[in-house]
């Protein structure tokens, strides 16, 4: 039994001014906007302009969240980021958002698991935070898709957008509030239904780039079927562990994948749709901040108040996949 518990006490997030519609990608590639409707719910997704990177959005999310909390940079103990669109290979994204708050020591570091990479950041957090190693603790799930989209595949950039989302997570005796139960999951030998290749295997060279290989690759079907059955096993495993009824969850916050995706999954599950919170419509696929981006839209409109519980399930590339529940 862990010591404390880890409570969401503040939420942010900042997504970019510059839109780009279904009508402009038909400009760019041979689609259309009814087709992509049909096909993902998406309508448009925000795209970050010169000098929005991946840091600067993600201090801006983690500025509101502390704001929203009433707690000042200087009080946070730890962040984590949970990215595949870096500011740079390295030094770390979160480095660069705990230089953007004006922090000089605290600890901040990565983590890289896709699009369930928000999952995966908020259950190390609240390790560090349930142990009473920490109290405060940001954990931000930021992402620049648009710079790794390759804007001459239709298959795939139509899906991504780009932006940021984060939470505090502060350290409670309230043993019935916080991280209720949490899974994560990966498995490698599924890492080539997405990928982007730049790294040690792939050094960027001319070659490379000329076969636009620093661009993201998905295997979209392949991706479509792993997403729906795991979200399915996810949302049943959550309510099993946690010995939850439809009537006691709040909210389900899953990543915003795609509009069929989700509906897919919630009619085999036979939940009602108005427990689901989805704005992919607006944002598209934004990874690893689809989730925080959803919880922060959320929290602000009043639809999660204290003692709501809170269902996030996420899968992406890796592969990973990864569900938490959350009682607010
Ligand atoms: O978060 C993890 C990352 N997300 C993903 O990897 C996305 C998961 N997958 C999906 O969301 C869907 O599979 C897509 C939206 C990518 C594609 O939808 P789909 O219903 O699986 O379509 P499809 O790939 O089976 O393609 C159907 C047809 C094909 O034409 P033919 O072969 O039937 O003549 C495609 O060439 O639609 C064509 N197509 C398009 N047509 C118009 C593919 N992309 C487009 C497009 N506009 N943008």
């Amino acid at each position: 039994m862990a010591d404390y518990s880890a409570i969401i006490v503040g939420t942010g997030s900042c997504v970019p001014e510059r839109r780009l519609t279904n009508d402009d990608l038909s400009k760019l590639v041979d689609t259309n906007d009814e087709w992509i409707t049909q096909r993902t719910g998406i309508k448009e997704r925000r795209i970050a302009g010169d000098g929005e990177t991946t840091a600067s959005m993600g201090a801006i999310a983690c500025r509101k969240a502390l704001e929203a909390a009433g707690m000042q940079p200087a009080d946070v103990d730890l962040i984590i980021c949970g990215t595949i669109t870096p500011e740079m290979q390295f030094p770390s994204t979160a480095c660069f958002i705990a230089r953007e708050l004006g922090l000089h020591t605290t600890p901040a570091f990565d983590v890289t698991a896709a699009c369930s990479g928000f999952i995966f950041c908020l259950d190390t957090a609240a390790a560090f935070v349930e142990s009473g190693r920490y109290r405060n603790v940001l954990v931000v799930g930021s992402e620049t898709l648009s710079r790794v989209t390759d804007y001459t595949d239709r298959g795939s950039c139509i899906l991504f957008g780009d932006g940021a989302g984060a939470v505090l997570l502060q350290r409670s005796t309230d043993k019935k509030r916080g991280l209720l139960y949490s899974s994560l999951h990966a498995d490698g030998h599924g890492w080539e239904m997405l990928y982007c290749r730049p790294g040690s295997r792939h050094p960027i060279n001319q070659d490379l780039v000329t076969q636009r290989a620093q661009f993201m690759q998905i295997k979209g079907r392949e991706v479509y079927k792993f997403a729906v059955q795991r979200f399915h096993e996810l949302i049943e495993d959550a309510m099993q562990k946690c010995n939850l009824k439809a009537e006691d969850i709040k909210l389900i916050i899953p990543h915003q994948v795609n509009q069929r995706i989700i509906d897919a999954a919630i009619e085999r599950l036979k939940l009602p749709t108005e427990k689901v919170y989805v704005n992919i419509a607006r944002y598209g696929n934004t990874s690893s901040a689809s989730i925080p981006i959803a919880l922060d839209e959320a929290w602000r409109a009043g639809m999660t108040k204290p003692g709501d519980v809170l269902v996030f399930v996420a899968f992406g590339a890796g592969l990973t996949w990864a569900n938490a529940v959350v009682r607010v």
